[in-house]
């Protein structure tokens, strides 16, 4: 894609002026954004460029040691692994309110990021704002300026830790930076990789959040997201994931009778996030992949398709 390349070789010809010979910490959250980011600051200023991943233990299965190869290994970029899911998970027992559970978070990757970053010495902190959350937290529908959710980036750390900020996706959107994740050479599967939220499985579980809790929700995900690539299905749909319901209901299994949690399945399709419509998986589909999960999984037995669009829905349920 010639219009990519060039837009490429400007960006980073933008970083290099930007930030000279000066050192940039970058947040990794293993999301396309924030991974694509990583890679054009490595292009434009190689090891002047430290990434700190900070794990929160609410990432779905096997993620964590996909982004930790993907950069300490195929690219090679000077990469801080921050295991920290003990204090999240931690410091989010008994938090129900989604505004609670996004600020604990937010608050504690400040901290955690903070305490990696200390002897990195950076004038700059890179992140992987798009222009929707530019927009998103500006106003929604040309209304008030109001903010839905609050959006976890790294909001609040620029200015305590004195940092500018290097923004180079802020004119992009969604298929955009795709494109150029293409361009700087990440793998197909990992660009095509569907958008999921800095605060991870937290918002995915209404209600507490528990490690056991969080085992069950990873599980049933995925199978759900095993299903879809096997039908082929990824790449026509924006997001597909598992949502664990603080429900319990009753079934039977065997002879005997079962009381256990239930999970709602959400996949919708949107160009960038700020609408969405419902995917219409076949009955066939929904049928397989309900009985995989209520099979498979331990602790549910009921499994329900959400067929909200959004608006009036968000796609997250918190
Ligand atoms: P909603 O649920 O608001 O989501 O319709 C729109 C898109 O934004 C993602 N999302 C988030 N991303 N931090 C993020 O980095 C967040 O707190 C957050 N909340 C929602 C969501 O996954 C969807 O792609």
């Amino acid at each position: 894609d010639w219009s990519m390349a060039a837009y490429r070789d400007e960006a980073i010809a933008r970083i290099r002026e930007q930030v000279g010979d000066a050192r940039v910490i970058c947040g990794l959250s293993g999301g396309v954004d924030s991974s694509v980011t990583a890679i054009l600051l490595h292009e434009a200023i190689g090891d002047q460029l430290t990434c700190v991943f900070v794990d929160h233990g609410l990432l779905r299965q096997g993620e964590a040691e996909e982004v930790v190869t993907l950069f300490r290994d195929t690219y090679n970029i000077p990469l801080v692994h921050a295991e920290e899911a003990d204090r999240f998970v931690g410091a989010l027992a008994g938090v129900t309110d989604p505004e609670t559970k996004r600020k604990t978070i937010g608050r504690l990757f400040i901290e955690v990021f903070d305490e990696h970053a200390k002897g990195i010495e950076a004038d700059f902190l890179a992140q992987g704002t798009l222009y929707p959350d530019v927009i998103e937290s500006v106003s929604v529908s040309g209304g008030p300026s109001v903010t839905i959710k609050s959006h976890h980036n790294v909001g609040g750390l620029p200015e305590r830790m004195k940092l500018k900020l290097v923004e180079p996706l802020r004119e992009l959107f969604k298929d955009e930076v795709r494109a150029l994740g293409r361009e700087l050479g990440l793998p197909p599967a990992f660009v095509g990789r569907h958008p999921f939220p800095g605060p991870g499985l937290a918002i995915r579980i209404p209600g507490e959040i528990t490690p056991e809790r969080l085992e069950i929700l990873r599980a049933a995900d995925a199978i759900y997201l095993e299903e879809i690539r096997r039908a082929g299905l990824y790449d026509e749909i924006w997001q597909a994931f598992t949502v664990l319901l603080p429900v319990r209901s009753v079934g039977v299994m065997g002879d005997g009778r079962t009381y256990d949690q239930a999970c709602a399945l959400r996949a919708v399709t949107s160009v960038d996030g700020m609408t969405a419509d419902v995917y219409p998986f076949t009955p066939a589909f929904l049928s397989r992949v309900a009985g995989r999960i209520v099979g498979e999984v331990r602790g549910i037995n009921r499994v329900t398709y959400d067929i909200t669009s959004k608006p009036p829905g968000t796609i997250e349920w918190e």
